[in-house]
């Protein structure tokens, strides 16, 4: 008999409470924003934590009126106390469940241990394909034909952890890395959406490394 793990519902209390982790533009926290603004996502933003206090993000998040903390990785002696303040950001915000958003760090076994299925990221091609920085343009150089968009739980591993949802993109013949990025841009703040929202809803079971949702 597998071991499986069954969400309860809601997932988290309701509205949740979300920590954005973002390194840079943050257009994906801005998709989650809004969402959370219009009542699409039970849930609202209680701290945009970044490791680079230069991140755009940042700055949206203070227009916004959200809370932006810049937790500089260059200001800790070690990885271990770094993610020690960014997981004190989270407790202290007493945030249910972190979003990475362009967060271009990769969390080790303590950090992602402390928040088990408590951590989501979004990523521009179909896991288990091109992981890692520059997605989309390893998949032009790789030549494939259909791309696309995959959010996953985190584990310590690279672009590794459980798949949430996956939605394909079609590479148009000829297209460049630009044009492919901004198509799937589109995607991810669609999918982003949905798919935490179903995450929220709870009720979904995870067998070994599979995430089935009842409909
Ligand atoms: C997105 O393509 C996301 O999938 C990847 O990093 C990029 C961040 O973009 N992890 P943004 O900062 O959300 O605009």
């Amino acid at each position: 008999m597998k071991e499986a793990y069954r969400a309860p519902v809601p997932y988290v209390p309701l509205p949740a409470r979300l920590a954005v982790f973002l390194s840079g533009r943050g257009s994906n926290f801005e998709a989650l924003a809004e969402a959370c603004r219009t009542g699409e996502l039970p849930a609202r933003i209680v701290a945009v934590v970044s490791d680079r206090p230069e991140a755009p993000g940042l700055g949206t998040a203070e227009r916004l009126g959200l809370r932006a903390v810049a937790v500089d990785r260059r200001r800790f002696p070690s990885r271990e106390a770094h993610e020690a303040a960014m997981a004190e950001a989270v407790v202290a915000h007493e945030a249910d469940l972190i979003c990475l958003a362009g967060f271009m760090r990769i969390l080790s076994p303590p950090f992602v241990d402390r928040f088990r299925l408590k951590i989501l990221n979004i990523h521009p091609a179909l896991l288990p394909s091109f992981p890692g920085k520059d997605a989309q343009a390893q998949a032009i150089s790789y030549g494939v034909k259909v791309t696309g968009v995959t959010v996953h739980f985190v584990d310590s591993g690279m672009d590794t952890g459980p798949i949430v949802a996956q939605e394909a993109v079609s590479v148009a013949e000829g297209e460049d890395c630009a044009a492919l990025s901004a198509r799937l841009l589109r995607v991810e703040h669609r999918l982003y959406r949905s798919s935490l929202r179903k995450v929220l809803e709870g009720g979904w079971v995870l067998t070994e490394r599979s995430v089935a949702f009842s409909d």
